[in-house]
């Protein structure tokens, strides 16, 4: 066939298609016409035929112009899912193998009280992103052969070990194992995960300036991870109690993040995909020294969250990281989800890392 010939099929069928569009409806509508909805539809067919016929010309650029609106639309479609990826809805209810409760039997933390369960919020817009939950094999997919980096506080820790439970399996020995070394208290913590060749570090770094100098090292060793979930702030909160003074860490961190960025564009490494872990909403009457009570207030976690918005250091405020919003998903978790106001049941974390494996895939699909 000609490229002729092929042309002018497609014209053809395009033109059949627009008399089939037209006139669907028309016989649908047929038998209840009045006189003047015949005529009505008559000229609405005359002028459809007729701009379909003027169009059909120009068929090739038709195509163009769907793939334009399609790259668009996918444009928007990432953009609005990673805004979406953090709006999860939890149901939490009084644990039903608990309603015959033997007083006399010590419940082993009131944690268990409670079953809580979370899903992605429903709605068109939310259901178009199609969010899910990885499996084990799901997750060891999307990270094989990617080495994880994450630094900051106890949260980041049990953000850790929250990963380390969907990939090796929560009741398996070597998840014991882990469990006792990832928990040593303000330590580093290394594993490489053989079957999948994922290489996953945690980094101690309870201030932000922790994590801003191991951005730096990250930058003179000229070796970047794949992914890197990074945060800080509870630390800094407690001791140094200062929420200009986290703002400047701040700003130094993302000064350092954003000037590794170029580097790793240049040296034609894909460039790692960066989160921020938040921090937990704070339930002032439950923390549990007096310290921590007064240092801990709500009007300073305000400020501090404050900092962290005129930082700029987050995407949705023009920054390279991309938010893992552990504030809400405490906030709506809610009291029952914590024991101690500030360290919050692992479920959270759980959370957390599907949010940011749904993340990875959203992002991944852009570099494709
Ligand atoms: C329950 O816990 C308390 C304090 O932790 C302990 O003194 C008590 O012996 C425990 N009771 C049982 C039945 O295990
Ligand atoms: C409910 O309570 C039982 C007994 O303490 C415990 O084994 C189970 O894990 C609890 N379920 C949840 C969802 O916490
Ligand atoms: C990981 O990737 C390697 C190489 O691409 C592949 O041979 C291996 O089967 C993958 N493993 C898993 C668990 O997906
Ligand atoms: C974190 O930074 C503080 C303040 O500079 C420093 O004292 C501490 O040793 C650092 N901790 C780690 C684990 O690097
Ligand atoms: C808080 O930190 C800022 C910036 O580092 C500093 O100028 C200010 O003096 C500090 N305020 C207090 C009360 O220490």
């Amino acid at each position: 066939m000609t490229l002729m010939t092929m042309l002018g099929a497609v014209q053809l069928g395009a033109a059949a298609a627009c008399v089939v569009v037209v006139l669907i409806p028309m016989v649908m509508a047929g038998w209840h016409l009045s006189r003047n909805r015949i005529l009505l539809y008559c000229g609405v067919l005359f002028i459809t035929l007729a701009v379909c016929l003027h169009l059909t010309p120009y068929f090739p650029s038709v195509s163009d112009f769907v793939t334009l609106v399609s790259s668009v639309v996918v444009f928007d479609h990432r953009s609005t899912c990673i805004n979406l990826v953090n709006d999860i809805a939890w149901k939490v209810k009084p644990n039903v193998s608990l309603q015959h409760f033997n007083p006399t039997h010590n419940v082993s933390s009131s944690l268990n009280l409670y079953e809580k369960r979370w899903d992605w919020s429903k709605s068109l817009k939310h259901d178009a992103c199609d969010f899910q939950k990885l499996s084990k094999s799901d997750a060891s997919d999307l990270l094989n052969g990617s080495w994880v980096v994450v630094t900051g506080d106890s949260q980041a820790r049990f953000f850790t070990l929250s990963l380390l439970n969907l990939i090796l399996g929560p009741q398996t020995k070597r998840m014991g194992s882990v469990r006792a070394d990832l928990f040593k208290r303000h330590s580093d913590y290394s594993i490489l995960v053989h079957e999948i060749g994922m290489k996953l570090d945690f980094v101690w770094a309870p201030y932000v300036v922790n994590l801003t100098n191991s951005m730096v090292g990250l930058k003179t060793k000229k070796s970047y991870p794949d992914v890197m979930v990074m945060g800080a702030g509870l630390w800094h909160m407690l001791h140094v109690n200062n929420a200009s003074n986290y703002d400047f860490a701040l700003r130094m961190l993302k000064s350092s993040v954003v000037s590794l960025l170029p580097l790793t564009a240049s040296a034609s490494i894909k460039s790692p995909h960066l989160f921020w872990l938040g921090m937990p909403m704070l339930i002032n009457g439950m923390l549990n020294t007096q310290e921590k009570r007064e240092k801990m207030s709500d009007r300073i976690w305000h400020a501090y969250d404050r900092a962290l918005g005129d930082s700029r250091l987050l995407r949705q405020t023009g920054g390279p990281l991309v938010l893992l919003d552990i504030q809400s998903l405490t906030w709506n978790c809610g009291p029952r989800c914590t024991s101690d106001g500030m360290h919050y049941d692992l479920v959270i974390y759980e959370a957390a890392v599907q949010v940011m494996l749904n993340a990875l895939l959203i992002e991944s699909h852009q570099s494709l």
